[in-house]
């Protein structure tokens, strides 16, 4: 009989989720290797500081400062890219694949900005790219979006994608935190980006969601194209707004494809969700993702979406694949045919006008507190026939102002923007207003 094969993995970073995959690994290394009937090599990681402490033990022979002790070291077949950003973890990322290898990447900003070029390796050296990890942390959306659902067309993804807001907007909702209060909180949990305005600000989440409209519709998204917007601007007259009319404050990545017109457009931004989706239940650190097929109907995924062991979860599933593949000489990730699918797919796919987006909208003004105030405001509304649904008012005594929250019926994003540049006209309007869409799978 001959001895198994030995496969040997390395790490490039030993952060949050660096950690994970280390420990959960080396625990399930027996585990894995007899189900996938190899020997596990757990070789090397490549760190910037080797004095930085660290809730993992791992033998000094096992840590360099040098990334191509990994990548070139012809023991390592799976490479794992757990560094971030975008300039060194390109280059390594290009480098290892150039050697046919496998890289198994939590990188989405990476994948976003850089895609085709990887890909483009990827035919090339015959490697293999992973990326489970990249989006919805331990939610296996790709592998679900690539295989369990391939049967499908999405007229609608829409998702949770961000476990630091999610976080930050149900502590301020559910337990009063404030806004800098409970991004301290998400920070200290492991949950935020390195540099965390990538998440408030929304960036992260549009970089997963251009990853999951291209993985369905084969288009990267251009940033400039698509709305992105943070939740910075969230405050408690918002919280309260939504908790008195059955919404839930959520950031929201939105996908939406028309076949027959054939464009599709992608946004992330808050949004109040009503408590009847799925996803408005999707509550703390849980990403949640719903998917319209036109076979399945939709489908709902949900499941912790930051954090190193969620996190190391996706990517060692990553692993596993790719080690089955490497074995019995089946392909993982995508291959050339696949690709190639999805990039004369991609072709008939053209961005939509974001301003013909039609829902109903939240706006929150802050107002001067004086008589025929609110004439003047309902007279914009008026002007662009944009019907209000519900008001609400609160006072602020002795400050001499006031604060209108109120939400709209179904409008265009077009016809909101009119509006909004009327009621900024007015003296009698305080400061910048907030809107927020509200969600609705109809509209
Ligand atoms: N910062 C990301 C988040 C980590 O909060 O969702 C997972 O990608």
């Amino acid at each position: 009989m001959t001895s198994p094969r030995t496969i040997g993995i390395g790490l490039l970073g030993l952060g949050t989720v660096g950690q994970g995959v280390w420990k959960h690994l080396s625990e399930k290394q027996n585990d894995l290797a007899s189900r996938l009937g190899v020997n596990l090599d757990l070789r090397r990681a490549a760190v910037r500081n080797l004095r930085k402490a660290r809730s993992v033990k791992i033998p000094k022979n096992k840590i360099t400062l040098d990334p191509y002790e990994v990548i070139d070291d012809p023991k390592v077949h799976v490479v794992c890219e757990l560094i971030g950003g975008t300039t060194k973890a390109r280059e390594l990322t290009l480098r290892a694949l150039r050697l046919g290898k496998v890289v198994v990447s939590a990188n989405k900003a990476l994948l976003c900005e850089h895609g085709p070029e990887i890909f483009a390796a990827v035919r090339k050296h015959g490697g293999q790219f992973l990326f489970e990890a990249s989006v919805a942390g331990g939610v296996p959306i790709i592998k679900a979006l690539r295989e369990g659902l391939v049967a499908n067309r999405f007229d609608l993804i829409v998702g949770i994608l961000n476990g630091t807001c999610n976080h930050i907007l149900t502590r301020m909702g559910e337990d009063g935190l404030s806004f800098a209060d409970a991004l301290k909180e998400a920070q200290a949990l492991g949950y935020a980006e390195a540099n965390p305005t990538l998440d408030v600000e929304g960036i992260d989440a549009f970089h997963k969601a251009s990853i999951l409209a291209w993985l369905a519709h084969g288009k990267w998204a251009p940033r400039q194209r698509a709305l992105v917007e943070g939740i910075r601007n969230i405050g408690p007259a918002d919280i309260d707004f939504a908790r008195r009319f059955g919404l839930a404050l959520k950031h929201l990545a939105v996908i939406r494809r028309d076949f027959n017109a054939g464009w599709m457009t992608v946004g992330v931004y808050p949004a109040l969700v009503p408590n009847r989706e799925i996803l408005a239940r999707v509550s703390g650190v849980n990403n949640g993702i719903t998917l319209r097929g036109d076979v399945v109907g939709a489908t709902t995924l949900a499941g912790r979406g930051a954090g190193g062991d969620a996190t190391a979860s996706a990517v060692i599933g990553d692993i596993v694949d790719a080690i089955a593949a490497l074995t019995s000489g089946a392909r993982q990730g995508l291959s050339s045919d696949d690709l190639a699918s999805r990039e004369r797919l991609g072709k008939s796919v053209r961005m939509g006008d974001l301003d013909e987006i039609i829902s109903p909208f939240y706006l929150r003004l802050s107002l001067l507190d004086k008589a025929g105030v609110s004439e003047g405001i309902y007279r914009i509304f008026s002007k662009y026939k944009v019907s209000i649904a519900r008001v609400i008012q609160y006072e602020h005594p002795n400050q001499g102002r006031g604060t209108v929250t109120l939400s709209t019926y179904p409008v265009s994003e077009a016809k909101m923007a009119k509006v909004l540049k009327g009621l900024k006209s007015l003296k009698t309007v305080l400061e910048e207003p907030v809107v927020l869409r509200i969600f609705s799978p109809e509209t």
